[in-house]
């Protein structure tokens, strides 16, 4: 009789614990909770900084890219195109991922190799394929300035510019690139007119028969983990950073606010358009060996398609943000 109370206890601890893995309900995301550098608020003065840092082609060998070059606020903070190029035009290996509430986010990069948004920023100034800039050059460039000067000595308090501040400058206005009072958002807050009869059919396919919620869960339709979809690109994503083989060709779940605005998808910009997102997974995805195995043949019908379509559709919130002036 013991054994069996104990048998039953193991049991109701597992299925708890099995709860506790499930998925994160979709809702709306609270400021509160955004990932802060040191436990700090940003403040106004840092995010209006790190906005000019981001449009300033400074930040570049040969003073032709900036932040926003790729990273558009017009074309979704992304650039449009599969493979964007760098400041001195050579080609890229992977799609620009857009920008949008990472804040909340915990890993970053299509593989994750930067765990914060102050170090991520620093990537791309120094990085070989795209600003190509040295931080000590960036440094000097930055303290030959007054006006950032300025700048700095009111937000962090220094004389000396470093990279340390450009980075955390940067990620404060990165901070203020987010949406949470999308036509979903409001329809979950109870203004059941804020979307339309496809995208409600489409919020429910999401959780049932689509299985989208499986990894774009919680309140930015993202688990902050890595997945294969099994394209046959022979980019091993994750994999090189993990050294973990089962993670062959998994990348970061892209969080969906605002996923409407910044085409073309996927680390290879091989989806021109939600639909054929939609398509790809209706038909199980790219096929490779190494698929995630959650991802399988959908049976969608043409309707399903279009309501998951216009459910994504549902999730966007145009911003208005346009380029400072650069000193
Ligand atoms: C030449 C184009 C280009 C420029 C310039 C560029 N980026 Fe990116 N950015 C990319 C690409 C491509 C990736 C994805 C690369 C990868 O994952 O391997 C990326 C990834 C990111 C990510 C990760 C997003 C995520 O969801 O994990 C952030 C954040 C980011 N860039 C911010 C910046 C900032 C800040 C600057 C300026 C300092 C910048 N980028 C400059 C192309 C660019
Ligand atoms: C097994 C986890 C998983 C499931 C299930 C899943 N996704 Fe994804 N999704 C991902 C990952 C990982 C990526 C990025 C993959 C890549 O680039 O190789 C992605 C990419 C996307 C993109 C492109 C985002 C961008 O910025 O390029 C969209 C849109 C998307 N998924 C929507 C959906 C929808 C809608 C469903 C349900 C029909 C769904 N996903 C099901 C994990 C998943």
């Amino acid at each position: 009789m013991n054994n069996l109370i104990l048998l039953l206890l193991i049991l109701t601890c597992s299925i708890a614990t099995d709860h506790a893995l499930a998925n994160e309900p979709l809702g709306t995301p609270d400021i509160e909770d955004m990932v802060l550098y040191d436990d700090e608020e940003n403040t106004p003065e840092e995010a209006a900084l790190g906005k000019i840092l981001f449009f300033d082609k400074r930040l570049s060998v040969n003073f032709k890219q900036s932040c926003a070059t790729c990273h558009h606020p017009k074309k979704g903070f992304s650039d449009g195109v599969a493979f964007g190029e760098g400041t001195k035009k050579n080609p890229l290996g992977r799609n620009t991922p857009h920008l949008y509430n990472l804040g909340w986010g915990s890993t970053f990069m299509w593989d994750g190799r930067e765990p914060d948004l102050e170090s991520q920023a620093l990537g791309p100034i120094k990085s070989e394929d795209e600003m190509m800039l040295p931080i000590p050059e960036l440094e000097k460039r930055l303290n030959a300035v007054p006006e950032y000067k300025r700048l700095f000595k009111e937000a962090y308090n220094v004389t000396n510019i470093t990279s340390l501040e450009v980075g955390r400058a940067i990620a404060a206005f990165e901070r203020t690139i987010y949406v949470d009072n999308t036509p979903f958002d409001q329809y979950i807050a109870g203004n059941k007119k804020a979307m339309s009869k496809p995208a409600i059919r489409g919020l429910a396919l999401y959780k049932t028969k689509g299985n989208c919620i499986q990894c774009h869960d919680g309140v930015n339709f993202t688990d902050d983990s890595f997945h294969s979809l099994g394209f046959k690109d022979g980019d091993i994503g994750r994999a090189k950073i993990s050294k973990d083989q089962t993670q062959l060709g998994a990348f970061k779940t892209p969080g969906l606010r605002n996923i409407e605005l910044s085409a073309p998808y996927m680390h290879n910009g091989s989806q021109a358009t939600l639909l054929d997102v939609i398509e790809f997974y209706d038909i199980g995805g790219g096929g490779a060996k190494h698929t995630d195995k959650l991802i399988k043949p959908l049976n969608l019908t043409q309707q399903e398609k279009k309501d998951l379509v216009a459910f994504l559709q549902a999730l966007t919130q145009p911003l208005n943000i346009t380029a400072p002036k650069v000193p």
